[in-house]
């Protein structure tokens, strides 16, 4: 098992790329099985969540290939319909292959997916829609048997709450399903609207992604096309959390500054200097950061929960009480207990935390057990007196392309053992 070695007191300067976005491109490569032809993928991150839905592409019956950052997906759609448990169990997307599967093969037979451990997760309004849309499915032990004998037909499908999965899944089933789908109360992240444009790049008809109704009129088959991950807002706003937290002066490139809508002004409410310049975010953080006050986390265009841990690290050592309350799972404060062991001051109380400020954060052995937790962790590294061990490298792997290089070309020393 790897573990980073993570050297305090490090000032971090310079300018880095962001890497494509992994939750725009999971739901791409699972939508990828409908588009005949050769897909191309470019600016895909390189990462054990991505490579684990290449793994599904090729046991489902697609060639796979990668040269650097750009993904090749040829297929003529699913030759099997099966996902082993095993597959399954790598990440929470592999339930998105769901839609596609039923899109394609009209059936599908699958167990409950895996991923981070940060909530109860279930499925539910995932059946839901793709139930609304004609599909039988029968759920037994964990084991999901799917079909749609007579094809997918459109349907209007309210959301009781904007799932992120949900809303790719019905899409993606919906995209060459008989007839019009409207789904209400869809969630509003940029990974859905990159979705519909390489769906729409592939001949769908999509309408309204971005906003609360998503409006799918089927068509008859997709078609392959080449399409351009979007930046990942998660990576960016963990390195401005980098940036924050050891009081340095870094430039992004390769952001989409509306993306980060929510995240940007609780920088500058911390003391932050940023200026966007097309692609490019700079950060200019104060020697010391103010509190946060509150941070809620909300679906899109709200705080992004997957932000709440790397900033949480940032405010460790702000000057001030800094509040988060996490509204989007409930288990989502395991790296708590690890940031108090290098000297944190917080509490939490069910979906509150509260950070109390401390001067420093002394180096620490610390575990990791959820991707953004890891990263909070590494960020936490970077300001504390002496060395942090983070173990748990692979849940870091799952979502960020090579941390550690990252940090290095901006004068951090992390190394991975
Ligand atoms: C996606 C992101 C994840 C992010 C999350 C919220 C990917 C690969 N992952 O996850 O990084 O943290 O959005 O922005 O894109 N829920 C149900 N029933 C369902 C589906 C969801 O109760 O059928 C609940 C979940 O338990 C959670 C909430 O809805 O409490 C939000 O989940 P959802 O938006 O579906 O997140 P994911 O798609 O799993």
């Amino acid at each position: 098992m790897s573990k980073l070695i993570v050297a305090g007191r490090q000032k971090l300067s310079g300018a880095v790329e962001v890497q494509g976005a992994k939750n725009s491109a999971l739901p791409i490569l699972a939508a990828a099985l409908l588009a005949k032809g050769e897909n191309v993928l470019y600016h895909c991150p390189v990462l054990s969540d991505v490579e684990a839905s290449c793994r599904v592409l090729r046991y489902l019956g697609c060639k796979v290939s990668r040269s650097s950052h750009t993904l090749i997906v040829s297929g003529s759609g699913a030759q099997r319909s099966d996902i082993p448990d095993e597959l399954m169990r790598k990440t929470r997307s592999s339930i998105v292959f769901l839609g596609a599967l039923l899109a394609s093969s009209g059936s599908a037979r699958l167990t409950l997916p895996g991923g981070c451990e940060i909530g109860r997760r279930p499925v539910d309004m995932h059946i839901k829609g793709l139930r609304a849309l004609g599909a039988l499915i029968r759920e037994k032990h964990g084991c999901l048997e799917c079909s749609a004998p007579y094809g997918l037909t459109g349907s209007k499908i309210t959301l009781s709450f904007p799932s992120v999965g949900a809303t790719e899944n019905i899409m993606i089933a919906a995209s060459t399903a008989n007839g019009t789908t409207t789904i209400i109360n869809a969630a509003r992240e940029p990974e859905i609207t990159d979705l519909a444009e390489y769906l729409n790049r592939c001949g769908a008809k999509i309408d309204g992604a971005g906003e609360g109704v998503i409006v799918i009129e089927g068509v008859r088959s997709l078609h392959a096309c080449s399409h351009t991950i979007i930046p990942d807002r998660i990576a960016a706003a963990t390195l401005m959390s980098c940036a924050a937290v050891t009081g340095s002066d870094i430039t992004l490139k390769n952001v989409i500054q509306a993306h980060l809508g929510a995240v940007i002004p609780v920088f500058e409410e911390a003391g932050c200097r940023i200026s966007c310049h097309e692609c490019e975010l700079r950060i200019i953080a104060p020697r010391r950061l103010k509190s946060f006050k509150t941070i809620r986390t909300m679906p899109y265009p709200g705080f992004p929960t997957d932000a709440q841990a790397p900033l949480l690290a940032a405010a460790c050592t702000a000057d001030g009480t800094s509040v988060f309350v996490e509204n989007i799972f409930e288990n989502r404060y395991r790296h708590v207990s690890e940031l108090a062991r290098m000297g944190a001051n917080i509490k939490t109380e069910g979906r509150v935390c509260v950070v109390e400020g401390v001067p420093t954060l002394y180096g620490a052995r610390v575990d990791a057990t959820d991707l953004r937790g890891a990263a909070a962790m590494v960020a936490a590294g970077l300001c504390a007196e002496s060395v942090t061990t983070v173990r748990g490298v692979q849940y870091l792997e799952r979502g960020y392309e090579n941390l550690e290089q990252t940090l290095c070309a901006l004068g951090a020393d992390v190394r991975k053992i």
